[in-house]
Order: structure tokens, then C-alpha cells, then sequence
């Protein structure tokens, strides 16, 4: 994202007449005219973003000008075409407005006895000014590569100079029609040992990191080309970093005004800037998401968890998923040298602004450090080369550590005596265990990257352009796979590996060169409707990352064809085992509980945990997906909606998601909020306790469906008539009950008698008393709006259980 907001801007540009190769004092840059580099791949001059009608001088490369790389007057617009750029016989360059008005100036040191002053643009994007017969980067009179806007280049640097005192960062613009200085920064933070830090205003939100020596550790893995060369320097004088890149690449690394870093090369078979790293990647990259004294684990649920030898602070709020408040520790430190370490491997390393290091002490001697200052509290090598070198030490609580997705670092954490000998046993069992777990992220993330590498081709066509253009535009950060790639893995969508059919089309298996399996939806080419539930879907679950949520891998738009990529179900769907005579005897209490559980967290983190906050809109059987240990993973998000934190409900005219799920007011008012998925989730439950279909489930006596059914033998005083009878002896029924219990209460009639996610995670799995629920929503086998006549045409559209459009008003 971020990126592609710049297309289409300022047309005028390009009917340019005029490019100049120099500025000398006596000559003019005007609006309308250019400033090339000698090699033509940059040019300077003046454009409006899109939207605006404000006139800016700017640079950017030939080959893409809607993507603007650098402003020199971004807080002080021009209001017509009739800028002027002069440079004065002292060196400075001075825009003028139309009443001869500065409007920005280089500010270059005036004193300096300029003979022959010119303003140049080099091949590097460098717009620098200069004595005319030297050359010398050091004796440049100024330089735009000092004065970073929201995009850094390669070449340019950001860091801190001790001497000058000088910063350079980069600075997002404030939105994408005003390049004027917005909220986020980017930039290196030199308290303890210098780090990356991204912040809004004051306040860190993301934090690249240290230098380990290969790579910032945030960075799952070192960029994976041989193309660029990264540089971090920090000696007495300064600290900063740039990077290089092969000439012929055209390569930025910018901050959007939406606070997102990224980098991107120019690709030009797809004429296009193409992101091949992401700075804020999931939820532990948000800065403290989890407190002080935790590891976010992306993988585990709940992903903030407590170090060992540390508790949570709050209990309680630590139970509501709030995890700000982090842990302290179980045994108080006495100071004493008895005091031992835990090893953590795979590391993002923790907050360095309280540390301290020494590049030639070795890690013995880092250890013995430590334990000899009362407030060290962990520490690891500085550099991570060839085994290891250096000392760094933390101070305090140890802040947004996480575990790497990727290649990580070790971090030794220390802890008082009493607690080494216990940690260890259980460190070593629970290590084992969760091996299985990262082996497979990891695989996954090697999945990403391969595919991030293999680009779409982009067609010059206008429709396709656009409708990739939307789908960017809602801030993908998604890997484009290749046609090719799709047509290899599912070996030409043949028939053989084809997997069902969902809601906008076929769904196909596929394996990728490198063995990952994958699944392939592809959008129908007549399905009109499925073009948007496409776009949603992508919008949406790119950004959603939980252990109940399925993943979304990559995505293709090209040529005549549209698919999305998801990591591959080994058990397909709940609705295959649940309906199934044979299949649902797999499923034994144990199982179902943990299915409940699990879709119970993926929606409480749809609705409240995750950054977007979600209403699903289409919970059902056959979205719940199965892995191969069959835990439950919710998919499907094309009918999926976005809730702002003040709003809680919303209302729309088409009424779309299944019979039979849908809660009363949203199926007769198009009403929906949180609590639609509520409804849902309860019919989900009913459904998973008796092993039976809501929808065609008729009681032999009555006319009633399964929640009819479910409330009759609630009142009567006999729920448990309601469990599968396939589940044969239940030891423990309370639990089952206590389900059904749940069950009722989330498909009560009123959306306000319904609990919400928070209270029906917790409500499931303690054991206080609960409200007695009312007569549920819908309890009746007729639903108002078969009474109205459409009976018929309702059975025959959900007998395949596909979502459907059941009213359109207007
Ligand atoms: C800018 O340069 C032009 C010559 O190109 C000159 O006519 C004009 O007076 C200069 N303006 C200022 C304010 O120096
Ligand atoms: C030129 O800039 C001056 C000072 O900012 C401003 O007062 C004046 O209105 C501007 N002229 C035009 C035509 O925008
Ligand atoms: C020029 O630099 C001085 C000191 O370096 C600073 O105070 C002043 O604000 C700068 N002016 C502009 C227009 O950047
Ligand atoms: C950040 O800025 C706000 C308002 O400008 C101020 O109230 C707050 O104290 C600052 N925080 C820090 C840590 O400097
Ligand atoms: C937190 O939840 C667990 C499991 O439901 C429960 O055992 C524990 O008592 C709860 N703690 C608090 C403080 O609410
Ligand atoms: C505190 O330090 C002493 C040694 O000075 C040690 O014997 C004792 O076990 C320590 N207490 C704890 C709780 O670690
Ligand atoms: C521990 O380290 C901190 C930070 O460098 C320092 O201020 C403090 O004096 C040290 N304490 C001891 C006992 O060395």
C-alpha cells in the first residue's frame, strides 16, 4: 500500500517540451520543464498530486512519474503554473512564486565563496548543487539526499550524526494529495544501541530494530537477493544506514502517510513498483502489543505469552485479551551470582533504548557482566556473524520482544535461581512440541517470499488494469503469484485436483515447485457478484492473521483470470464431518469442544482483537475450515464488512449470507452488527452439539427446526436429547449442556440479549452461572419470508449450501 495511491497524477507533466541538464545561476527551471540526469532515468520538476491542484517541484524517475520520490517545497504549495526555479549566484536554490515570493529555499551554508555554481540532477536521483568543475560528493555546495521526504534511495542515508547533531528520517507525507509533513517518521533512534524506530508523533508504533550484523531484526529473514548491499555504520561520530543496489534496478524503501514502511523495486515487465518487504508484517510488530516481560508468538493463541519465571501483571485483564499491562516476575531477583539464564532462540530482540554494549567482549564475559549489574536483566551477542561477537545487555523490563517468524537471534533472559531448575524441564518439553508448529510457519513464510518473487504480468489493458488498480488500492500487502506458476502447481486446474466448488467458483488443489500444497480459488469468469466478494476477500483476510483465521498465501489477477491462493486444508470443511453418518464419528467431544473454542477465538479476533475489527456476515459449517489436526480455521470472507471502534452496527440493502444462519433482523432489515455473527455462531454450536443441519432439519412431530427443536427440549427440561448420539458415553455432559446453554443465549430474537464474543469465550469455559436464555430468534420451521411464497426457490438455491442474495430492496 502506499504506493499506488501516487498513479495518475498530474497529466500535464508529460507533455513536457523542455528538459535542461543544468541550472546555472541566470537560468530558470519554469513550470512545464524538466530537469533530467544525464542518463534520463530521473527528472525534476513541477506536478499536483492527484486531487489537488497545488503545485509542487519534485523528482521522480522517468519511467514512472506518477510516483514521486522527493518534494522540495512540501509545506508551502504553489497555487498556479507559474513557479520558477533559480539558483543565485551564492549556490542556493530559491522557488518563486508568481509574485516573486520564496516559496522554499535550499538553505545551502551562503558564506561559502561560490564562483560557478550549477544545480544538477545525477543518476542517482541526487539533486545536488555544486561548483561547476567539481564533481567531488564531499565538496557539494547542497544536496537533496540530506533532506529525506517520505522515500529513501539508495545511496541516501538515514541516521544520526553526534558531531552536527544532525538527523535525517524519513517523514510520511500527510495524505496522498499533500506531501506536506505528516504523522510518521522512520528513522534511527540512538539511545542504548541505536535502533530503527517508526513513530507517530512521539510515540514508537514500529520498531525495525538493531543491526545484527546481517539484517535489522525485525526482518524475518536477510533480503533475499544478491542484488543489494545493506550498510550500517556506527562509530564515535555518526550511526546510519544505507543500502546499494545493482545499477540497473530501480530500487526505494518509503514510509505511506498511513504510517506503513516498505520496500520496492521497479519491475518492468509489470511497469509497476513491486513490494518485496513489508516493515509491520502481522501483530507482534505493533510496538509493545504484548507489555513488558512477553514473547509475541504469532502462531499460538493467545500470541502474548508471559517469559518464563514471569506471571501476568493483571490477571484479569490478561483473560479479557489484553495483554498491555505484560508480567513480572514470579521470584523477585535477589542480585545474588546465583542468579541463571534462559535461552530464547529465534528472536526479534527486545527494545535496545535501555541497553548497553561493547563490540569486543564475547558472550562469557557478556554473561559475566551481567550478573554483576543488579539491574542487567538479559543479553545476547551484538553481532550475529560467523557465530556470534560482541556484548549487548538489557537494563529493566525487556519491551516488544516477539518470536521471529524467520531467522531470529538468541536472547539470554535472566532469572532468579529458584526458578532455572523447573523452567528448564519445561522449557525443553514445550520446545519439542511447538517444533511441529514453527517448522511449518516458517515453511510458509519461505512460501511467501518464493511467491512474492514471481510477478504477475500486467497486460496493457484498460479493464484489467483498473481491476487490479482497485484491488491495490485497498492497501494489498499481499504477494502477486504468476499465472504460470498456479497453471504448474494445480497441473493445468485439471479436473483431478479440483477440490469443490465455493461461493464465486471452482476451488482447486495445487502443489508449488518447492512442495508447499496450496488451494486455488478461481473466480468464474461470468460470476459478477464474485468479483467483489474477490476484492473483499482480499482486502480483508491479507490483513487478518490468527490461528483460527485461513491463510491467505497470494493472489493473481491476469489475463482473463482471478485467484486467490490459501494455505491447503488437509480436512476440508466442518459441514464434511458434522452432516456426514461415517465422518462425524470421527469427531469425538474433545474434538467438537476444541472446534467451538477455536472458532469462538478466530471470531473474537474479528471482532475485537484484530486491527480491523470484522463482521463476518457468512459464519456456516462449510466456512469453517479443518487442518490436519483439525483444528478449525474460519474462511471466507467475501461477504466480510469493516467496523470503525465507534460504530458497532450498520445496515445495508442487500441482504446476503445462508439461511438458516442469518439472525431475524438481518435477514428482514439487512440490519447487521457484531451480534449477526453471534447468531450465527450459535446455529454453529447447535449444529456441532446434535450433529444435524439447522437448515433441513424437520422434527417428525412438529414443525419446527433445529433451534425450535433445541428451545422445546430446553423448556421441557431435557437439552441432552439434543448431543449426537454418536458421541456415545459422555463422561463429563456438563460441558455439552453448557453448550447448548451458550447456544441459546446467542441466538436470542433481540441482538441486545445476545452476549458478545469477549463474554461467550469466557462464558465457555468457566463454569459460572448463566442467564436463563428467552425463546430464540427464527424458532419456528417457517421463516417470514418463506410465508411470503419464495419456499420453493429457497430450498432449491441452500440445497448446496451456497451463499445466496435473498432479498434486494431497491
Ligand atoms: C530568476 O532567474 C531569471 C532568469 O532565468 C531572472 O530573470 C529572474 O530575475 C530571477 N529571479 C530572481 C528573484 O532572482
Ligand atoms: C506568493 O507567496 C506570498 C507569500 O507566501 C503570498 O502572499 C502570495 O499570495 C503568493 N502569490 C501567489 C500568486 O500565490
Ligand atoms: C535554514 O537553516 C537554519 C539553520 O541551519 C534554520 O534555522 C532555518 O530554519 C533554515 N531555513 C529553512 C528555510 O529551511
Ligand atoms: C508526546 O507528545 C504529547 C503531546 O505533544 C505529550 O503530552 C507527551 O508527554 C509526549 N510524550 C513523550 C513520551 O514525550
Ligand atoms: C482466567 O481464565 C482461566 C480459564 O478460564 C481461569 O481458570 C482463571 O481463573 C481466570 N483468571 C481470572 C483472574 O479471571
Ligand atoms: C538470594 O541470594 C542468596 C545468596 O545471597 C541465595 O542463597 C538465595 O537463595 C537467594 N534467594 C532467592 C529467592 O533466589
Ligand atoms: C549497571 O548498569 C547501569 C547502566 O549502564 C549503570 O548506570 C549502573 O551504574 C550499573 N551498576 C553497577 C552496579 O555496575
Amino acid at each position: 500500500m502506499g504506493v499506488f495511491f501516487v498513479r495518475s497524477f498530474f497529466i500535464s507533466i508529460l507533455t513536457t517540451s523542455t528538459a535542461l541538464e543544468i541550472i546555472n545561476p541566470g537560468q530558470s527551471l519554469r513550470d512545464g520543464e524538466t530537469l533530467v540526469s544525464s542518463s534520463g532515468s530521473f527528472e525534476l520538476g513541477f506536478f499536483s498530486p492527484q486531487g489537488s491542484t497545488s503545485k509542487y517541484l519534485g523528482l521522480w524517475l522517468d519511467k514512472s512519474p506518477q510516483t514521486v520520490l522527493w518534494v522540495a517545497n512540501r509545506e508551502n504549495s504553489l497555487s498556479d503554473n507559474m513557479g520558477v526555479l533559480n539558483i543565485t549566484t551564492q549556490g542556493i536554490l530559491i522557488l518563486l512564486n508568481s509574485t516573486n515570493h520564496i516559496v522554499w529555499s535550499s538553505n545551502s551554508s551562503a558564506s561559502r565563496n561560490t564562483q560557478n555554481p550549477v544545480a544538477q540532477l545525477l543518476d542517482s536521483g541526487n539533486f545536488v548543487v555544486r561548483e561547476g568543475n567539481d564533481y567531488n560528493p564531499a565538496k557539494f555546495l547542497w544536496q537533496s539526499f540530506d533532506h529525506p521526504c517520505d522515500t529513501l534511495l539508495p545511496g541516501m542515508r538515514i541516521g544520526v550524526n553526534f558531531v552536527t547533531r544532525i538527523d535525517r528520517f524519513l517523514s510520511s507525507w500527510k495524505s496522498p494529495e499533500d506531501p506536506a509533513r505528516g504523522e510518521f517518521t522512520f528513522g534511527i533512534d540512538p539511545q542504548g544501541y541505536p535502533q530503527v524506530l517508526l513513530k507517530k508523533g512521539n510515540r514508537t508504533v514500529f520498531r525495525g530494530g538493531p543491526w545484527t550484523g546481517i539484517k535489522f531484526t525485525s526482518n524475518p529473514r536477510p533480503i533475499p537477493n544478491q542484488i543489494s548491499t545493506n550498510e550500517f555504520v556506527l562509530n564515535n561520530q555518526e550511526v546510519y544506514f544505507e543500502y546499494r543496489i545493482q545499477s540497473s534496478v530501480s530500487s526505494k524503501l518509503t514510509l505511506s502517510p498511513l504510517g506503513l514502511s516498505q520496500s520496492l523495486t521497479w519491475n518492468d515487465r509489470a511497469q509497476d513498483w513491486v513490494i518485496v518487504g513489508n516493515g509491520q508484517y502481522d501483530q507482534c510488530e505493533e510496538y509493545k502489543f504484548c507489555g513488558p516481560n512477553t514473547r509475541c508468538e504469532i502462531t499460538r493463541t493467545p500470541i502474548c505469552v508471559c517469559l518464563d519465571g514471569f506471571t501476568p501483571m493483571s490477571p484479569v485483564d490478561w483473560n479479557f485479551s489484553d495483554w498491555s499491562g505484560g508480567c513480572h516476575r514470579r521470584t523477585p531477583l535477589n542480585c545474588s551470582d546465583k542468579d541463571g539464564f534462559l535461552k530464547y532462540t529465534a528472536n526479534k530482540l527486545p527494545d535496545t533504548s535501555s541497553s548497553w554494549f561493547d563490540k569486543s567482549i564475547d558472550l562469557k564475559e557478556c554473561e559475566r557482566l551481567c550478573l554483576k549489574n543488579c539491574s542487567c536483566t538479559s543479553y545476547t551477542n551484538l553481532d550475529f556473524r560467523a557465530g556470534g561477537s560482541g556484548c549487548l545487555i538489557w537494563f529493566g523490563d525487556l519491551i516488544d520482544m516477539r518470536r521471529s517468524t524467520g531467522d531470529g537471534q538468541d536472547v539470554y533472559v535472566r532469572v532468579a535461581d529458584s526458578e532455572l531448575g523447573a523452567n528448564a524441564k519445561k522449557r525443553n518439553l514445550s520446545t519439542k512440541l511447538k517444533a511441529g508448529i514453527i517448522a511449518s510457519a516458517a515453511a510458509l513464510g519461505m512460501g511467501m517470499l518464493l511467491a512474492g518473487m514471481m510477478f504477475c504480468r500486467r497486460r496493457r489493458n484498460l479493464g484489467k488494469n483498473d481491476r487490479l488498480e482497485e484491488v491495490r488500492k485497498e492497501d494489498i500487502e499481499l504477494p502477486i503469484v504468476d499465472l504460470s506458476t498456479i497453471a504448474h502447481a494445480t497441473d493445468n486446474f485439471s479436473s483431478s485436483n479440483k477440490l469443490g466448488e465455493g461461493g464465486f467458483g471452482p476451488v482447486y488443489k495445487g502443489i508449488l515447485i518447492e512442495g508447499q500444497e496450496i488451494a486455488v480459488k478461481r473466480l468464474s469468469k461470468s460470476s459478477v457478484q464474485g468479483m467483489d466478494e474477490f476484492k473483499n476477500e482480499v482486502k480483508f483476510i491479507a490483513k487478518l492473521q490468527h490461528r483460527n483465521l485461513v491463510k491467505l498465501l497470494g493472489y493473481c489477477i491476469q489475463e482473463d483470470e482471478n485467484m486467490l491462493i490459501y494455505e491447503y486444508m488437509p480436512n476440508k470443511s466442518l459441514d464434511f464431518f458434522i452432516f456426514d453418518q461415517a465422518r462425524r464419528k470421527l469427531l469425538d467431544w474433545t474434538k467438537r469442544m476444541n472446534i467451538i473454542g477455536g472458532i469462538a477465538r478466530g471470531l473474537l479476533y474479528l471482532h475485537q482483537d484484530s486491527r480491523l475489527r470484522v463482521i463476518h456476515r457468512d459464519i456456516k459449517a462449510s466456512n469453517i475450515l479443518l487442518d490436519n489436526e483439525l483444528n478449525p480455521k474460519i474462511s471466507d470472507f467475501g461477504l466480510a464488512r469493516m467496523f470503525r471502534g465507534d460504530e458497532t452496527e450498520a445496515n445495508t440493502h442487500r441482504v446476503i449470507g445462508t439461511y438458516g444462519y442469518m439472525s431475524p433482523e438481518y435477514a428482514s432489515n439487512g440490519h447487521f452488527s457484531v451480534k449477526t455473527d453471534v447468531f450465527s455462531f450459535g446455529v454453529l454450536i447447535l449444529e456441532i452439539v446434535s450433529g444435524k443441519k439447522n437448515r433441513g432439519f424437520r422434527h417428525p412431530d412438529r414443525n419446527l427446526n433445529l433451534l425450535g427443536h433445541a428451545w422445546i427440549l430446553w423448556i421441557k427440561g431435557t437439552p441432552s436429547e439434543l448431543i449426537d448420539e454418536c458421541l456415545g458415553y459422555l463422561s463429563n455432559t456438563s460441558e455439552v449442556l453448557r453448550c447448548i446453554h451458550v447456544a441459546l443465549l446467542c441466538v436470542q430474537q433481540r441482538p441486545e440479549d445476545r452476549p458478545n464474543m469477549p463474554t461467550v469465550v469466557q462464558i465457555l469455559c468457566n463454569e459460572n452461572p448463566l442467564p436463563q436464555p428467552k425463546q430464540p430468534g427464527f424458532f419456528m420451521g417457517k421463516n417470514p419470508l418463506e410465508q411470503e411464497g419464495s419456499s420453493n426457490q429457497m430450498e432449491a438455491c441452500s440445497s448446496n449450501e451456497m451463499s445466496l442474495t435473498l432479498l434486494e430492496a431497491r
